[in-house]
This record gives C-alpha cells, sequence and structure tokens, in this order.
C-alpha cells in the first residue's frame, strides 16, 4: 500500500494504508463518520490495538490487516529499545505482542490468523538465519502482503459474486461489509460494487445496524458516494421490505466460519437470515478464506464478543435509556449455516451442504482456479 491517501483511484475510501515516509500505519478514523473523515497515524502497536479496540479500524479483514501492521510495529519498537537482542528473546517478545493484540477483539478470526502468519514468518526467517535487526522490515513486507491478497481477494469476489446479480435488482446488507471494512473493496459490497460499475441498476436497502450504526454511518456514507442507489431502513424495517416482495437477495460479510458453514457476523444477521428464509429470499455470505475457520465444527465454538454497555444506553453520545438499565450488548450472533444459500470466497462458491464444499474452496491456494463447489 502506498501512502496517498484515504480514497483509492476507484474512488472508494482506503480503510488503512502502510506510510512508510511516517512509518505509522494510517487509517480513516471510522468513528468519525460520517460526519468527518479524518486520518489517524498508528506509530506503535499500542497505537493499533486501541484503534482496533474502539472500532477507529473495524471489519474482519481490515483488523487482521492492522494487527499485522501493529506486530510489525512492535518489532521496531522492540529491536530500537532492546539493541542485540538474540532471535529466541525477540520471538517470545513478539508472542507476547501478538498475544494482546489477539485480545483485542475475539470473534473476527481474521485478527488471529493475521497474527500467527506473522509469527510463523518471524519464526521462519529467524530458524534461516536471518538478522534480528532486519526482522521488522521482513514483518513490514509480511504485512503488506497480506493487505494486497486481501484487496485482490475482494476483487475476486466482487467479479464472482456480481454473476449473481441481475439488471434491476434490489438487494439488502447489513453492517458494514464494504472498503472500509478491508484492504481492498470489500466483501459482501465488492459484487455490489462490480456489478454497478458493469452498468447493471441496482438498488440497496441498507440496514442501520444498531447499537453501533455501521449500516448507517458506514455503508450508506461509502455506497452513496459511489453513486450506487440505496435506501436506509432501521433494522425492524427488513421484514417489511421483504414481505412486500421488494428485496431480491441479501449479500453479508463474515467474521468467522465454522467448518460446517455456520457465519458470525455483525448481531441481527441470524434474524435477517431467518426473514430471508421465511420470504425464500437468497441470502449470500461473502468473505475471503481467512475467514474460515476449520478448526471449529460449528458456530457454538465461535467465541463472541460483549461489547460495553454504552454503546446500547446512547446513541451517538445521546443517552436513550434510563441510567442504569441491565443491558446485553453481544457484538455478534451466528448464523446456522441452514439458512444460507451459498459462501462466497475468493476461489469460489460454496453451495450446502458445507462440510466439503465449503474446506475444497477453503483450502484452495489460488484465485485463478475459483469454482463453484456444491457436493
Ligand atoms: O464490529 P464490526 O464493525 O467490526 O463488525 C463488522 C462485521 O460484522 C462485518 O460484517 C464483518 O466483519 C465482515 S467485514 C468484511
Amino acid at each position: 500500500m502506498s501512502n496517498e491517501g484515504p480514497f483509492s483511484d476507484e474512488g472508494l475510501p482506503r480503510a488503512l494504508w502502510w506510510d512508510d515516509a511516517a512509518g505509522a500505519l494510517r487509517l480513516i478514523d471510522q468513528t468519525l463518520l460520517p460526519d468527518r473523515c479524518e486520518v489517524i497515524a498508528c506509530a506503535t502497536e499500542h497505537a493499533v490495538a486501541e484503534a482496533i479496540r474502539a472500532l477507529r479500524v473495524r471489519g474482519a479483514p481490515a483488523i487482521g490487516v492492522a494487527a499485522a501492521y501493529g506486530l510489525a510495529l512492535a518489532a521496531r519498537a522492540l529491536i530500537a529499545e532492546a539493541r542485540g537482542i538474540d532471535g529466541t528473546a525477540a520471538l517470545e517478545r513478539l508472542r507476547d505482542d501478538a498475544t494482546s493484540l489477539r485480545a483485542t477483539r475475539p470473534t473476527a478470526v481474521n485478527l488471529a490468523w493475521a497474527l500467527e502468519r506473522m509469527l510463523a514468518v518471524a519464526d521462519h526467517y529467524l530458524a534461516e538465519g536471518g538478522s534480528v535487526r532486519e526482522l521488522p522490515d521482513a514483518l513490514l513486507a509480511e504485512a503488506g502482503a497480506i493487505a494486497a491478497e486481501d484487496a485482490a481477494a475482494c476483487a475476486a469476489m466482487g467479479r464472482l459474486g456480481a454473476e449473481l446479480i441481475a439488471d434491476g435488482d434490489t438487494l439488502l446488507t447489513h453492517c458494514n461489509a464494504g472498503a472500509l471494512a478491508t484492504a481492498g473493496m470489500g466483501t459482501a459490497l465488492a459484487p455490489i460494487y462490480t456489478a454497478h460499475r458493469a452498468g447493471k441498476r441496482l438498488h440497496v436497502y441498507v440496514d442501520e445496524t444498531r447499537p453501533v450504526l455501521q449500516g448507517a454511518r458506514l455503508t450508506a456514507w461509502e455506497l452513496a458516494r459511489a453513486g450506487v442507489p440505496i435506501t436506509l431502513i432501521t433494522d425492524n424495517m427488513a421484514a417489511h421490505f421483504m414481505k412486500r416482495g421488494g428485496v431480491r437477495a441479501v449479500f453479508v460479510g463474515a467474521d468467522r466460519i465454522a467448518a460446517n458453514g455456520d457465519t458470525a457476523n455483525k448481531i441481527g444477521t441470524y434474524g435477517l437470515a431467518l426473514l430471508a428464509h421465511a420470504h425464500a429470499v437468497p441470502f449470500y455470505v461473502v468473505a475471503p478464506r481467512s475467514t474460515v475457520d476449520l478448526a471449529r465444527p460449528d458456530g457454538d465454538a465461535i467465541p463472541i464478543e460483549e461489547r460495553a454497555p454504552d454503546e446500547v444506553t446512547t446513541i451517538r453520545g445521546v443517552r436513550v435509556a434510563p441510567e442504569g438499565v441491565r443491558v446485553a450488548n453481544p457484538a455478534f450472533d451466528v448464523t446456522p449455516a441452514r439458512y444460507i444459500s451459498a459462501i462466497l470466497t475468493e476461489s469460489g462458491i460454496a453451495r450446502p451442504p458445507y462440510a466439503e464444499s465449503l474446506r475444497t474452496v477453503a483450502e484452495m491456494r489460488t484465485p485463478s482456479r475459483a469454482v463453484e463447489v456444491a457436493l
């Protein structure tokens, strides 16, 4: 990634990028959108961890990329402050830093996946006799590779998913699985952008997505900027519009997909899948292979992040509930695989039953071999 600014050549927002001159990870502070599009610089792993925790950067692929850069920054700080540290000690310190970064958000597997990949690179680099002083550069290069692969995966998912969208379709999406959630053009929004650019006429219902309003604040902002016709609705309006026959398909992203296809995504996704099922509306999950966690047999094994009560009791700083009320705030829910019509990855489209089709797609290495797997 270069250091050119918060919008890509195609005009989409860039959630994050490495600024070599500043030696820092730059990211759009998403807590300020849509009022202000401000870029902040994270020059330490602590700043990256804070940004992830506070949702300045959010969305499963984007937090994976951010954490990867966070670990590279940790290596930089380590080498600067402990000159002469040996490889074993450096690796041990990096493992601790990775543990801290991993703890920032537990549900999106991309975070843990990216950190594991970074640690494996550090391990391999040192085992091959690489110099400890140059370890930060090796890790920066790997973080850059993770970001570049994510951008390529988004584009591939966009091409595959656009095939499922016809001219004149009205679609519905939940939360934000767009450019702001990735290092590229998004996951669930990638097919929408691709179909729109191909000249298909579309209309997208955007769920506002309480409690943190990723739909209203982020998805509505980025789709409208791109010229995609949208209608913002509150989450409880989806059934109404589906019943009236106004929704042709639902596209959502994912934070973690278990081996059987059960999918964790933003709270409210499960309810939406049930509504789609009741109205015979196709329900598509779009996510890169890095979101598939074959080590978890089903959705019951997926950890669900519980966030602070004030996200529920307040809206943008204004209290909307009595003081002291008891609150539940799970940030994600799990949609059972039986309500998912297909899972789109950069390597292909997995169809039910997912036990085999998802594994086949997830274990593919080359995006160019994209296939449709319906076993
Ligand atoms: O809490 P968030 O905003 O990080 O939740 C994001 C989502 O649930 C997205 O749908 C998911 O991460 C997929 S993003 C491509």
